[in-house]
C-alpha cells in the first residue's frame, strides 16, 4: 500500500478525548470474579482522536492538530509528548488544574480479538468558548481544511460545529472545509443530534447493531435521510470491512478487510480507518479508493501492536 503524493498540505483538527490506555493481553476473556494472569501489559496513549492523529501524522502533507480537555499540564505531559513526538500539534488542548487524566482499562482477548474497554473520565467538558478561542488562535495563518468531532460531549460539540459552519460560510471558505462526526457509542446522551452535523459521518458496527441492523448497507440506507443531503456516510464492520453510502446519488461502496495472519491488537482499528478516510478524501481520491485504502490501513493496524509505521 502506498499513499499517493498529496497535492498540498491538509490542516486537520480532531476534537475529542485523549486517554491513557492500560491494555492487558489475555488468551481468553475472564470469567467474572476470576483471577487471571495477563500475557502482556501495554501502557500507551489513546483516545479516538489521539489514535486517528497518530496515524494521520504519518502521511505526507498532513498538518495534524489535537483538541482535548485534560487535567493539569504536568499530569498530561506524557500523553502530549507522544503526540508531539509525531509532529501532532497540541497547543489546541485545554488544561484544568485539577483532576486526573482520563484512563482506559482494556482487556484484549487473543482468541476472539475483542477489546473490552472500561474508561474513567472526570475531566471538564470542552466548551464552545474553549473551542472558539483555540480555533481562532490556531488559524491565524491557515484555516483548517478538515475538523473531525468524536461523538462525545454532544451538546457542546453541536454548538462548536454550528459556530464553525457559520464562520466558514460567512468568511467564504466553507467549500474548502470538511466537517466530520463520529457516532461510535449508541447509548451516549443526545448522540443522534450529531447525525445531520457532518459532511462526512462515521458509524460503528456497534451503533448499527444496537439500532437493530445486522448489515451495514441496510443501516446506512435507513439512516441516510437523517444525515445532510450531501453527506458521505461510512459504517465499519470489523473483520468484514466497511461500507459507504454517498447520499446524493444513493451509491453504495463496499470494501472487505484484508486477510490477517494473526490478530495482534484491535485497539484503535476504527480510529485508523477514520485516519485513512480523512487522508484519502483530503487528497480528493475517489470514495472507492479512500474506502479500500482505509480498510487496508485498519487491517494493517490490527496485525501489529500500536500505531507506529503504519505507512
Ligand atoms: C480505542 C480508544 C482507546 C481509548 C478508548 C476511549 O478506540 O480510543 O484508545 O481508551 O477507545 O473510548
Amino acid at each position: 500500500m502506498q499513499a499517493q503524493q498529496p497535492e498540498s498540505q491538509a490542516k486537520v483538527l480532531a476534537v475529542g478525548q485523549l486517554y491513557q490506555d492500560f491494555i492487558l493481553h489475555v488468551d481468553h476473556f475472564p470469567e467474572e470474579d476470576a483471577k487471571k494472569r495477563a500475557n502482556n501489559l501495554e501502557i500507551r496513549s489513546g483516545g479516538n482522536c489521539g489514535n486517528t492523529l497518530r496515524v494521520l501524522s504519518q502521511f505526507p502533507g498532513v498538518s495534524a492538530w489535537c483538541m482535548s480537555s485534560l487535567g493539569s499540564k504536568a499530569e498530561a505531559g506524557g500523553l502530549l509528548q507522544v503526540l508531539e513526538d509525531q509532529h501532532v500539534h497540541t497547543s489546541t488542548c485545554v488544561f484544568h488544574d485539577h483532576g486526573l487524566n482520563p484512563s482506559s482499562y482494556i482487556i484484549h482477548a487473543s482468541d476472539t480479538g475483542t477489546r473490552t474497554i472500561i474508561s474513567y473520565n472526570k475531566t471538564e467538558d470542552l466548551t464552545l468558548e474553549d473551542f472558539v478561542a483555540k480555533v481562532e488562535q490556531a488559524s491565524t495563518d491557515h484555516k483548517f481544511h478538515w475538523v473531525h468531532f468524536e461523538g462525545r460531549n454532544v451538546n457542546n460539540a453541536v454548538k462548536q460545529i454550528e459556530w464553525l459552519d457559520n464562520k466558514a460560510l460567512h468568511e467564504g471558505w466553507r467549500n474548502q472545509l470538511t466537517i466530520s462526526v463520529e457516532l461510535e457509542k449508541p447509548d451516549r446522551e443526545d448522540i443522534d443530534s450529531l447525525l445531520d452535523k457532518g459532511d462526512v459521518v462515521f458509524f460503528s458496527k456497534l451503533f448499527a447493531e444496537r439500532r437493530g441492523f445486522n448489515q451495514a448497507h441496510e443501516f446506512l440506507k435507513a439512516y441516510a435521510e437523517r444525515c445532510q443531503p450531501h453527506a458521505l456516510i461510512f459504517c465499519t464492520w470489523g473483520a468484514q470491512g466497511a461500507t459507504c453510502l454517498h447520499r446524493p446519488s444513493q451509491e453504495l461502496f463496499e470494501s472487505p478487510s484484508i486477510p490477517i495472519e494473526q490478530v495482534r491488537d484491535t485497539v484503535g482499528a476504527g480510529d485508523s480507518f477514520t485516519a485513512g478516510v480523512i487522508y484519502g478524501l483530503s487528497n480528493k481520491w475517489s470514495v472507492k479508493d479512500a474506502l479500500e485504502f482505509s480498510c487496508e490501513l485498519a487491517g494493517r493496524k490490527v496485525a501489529q501492536s500500536g500505531f507506529d509505521r503504519l505507512y
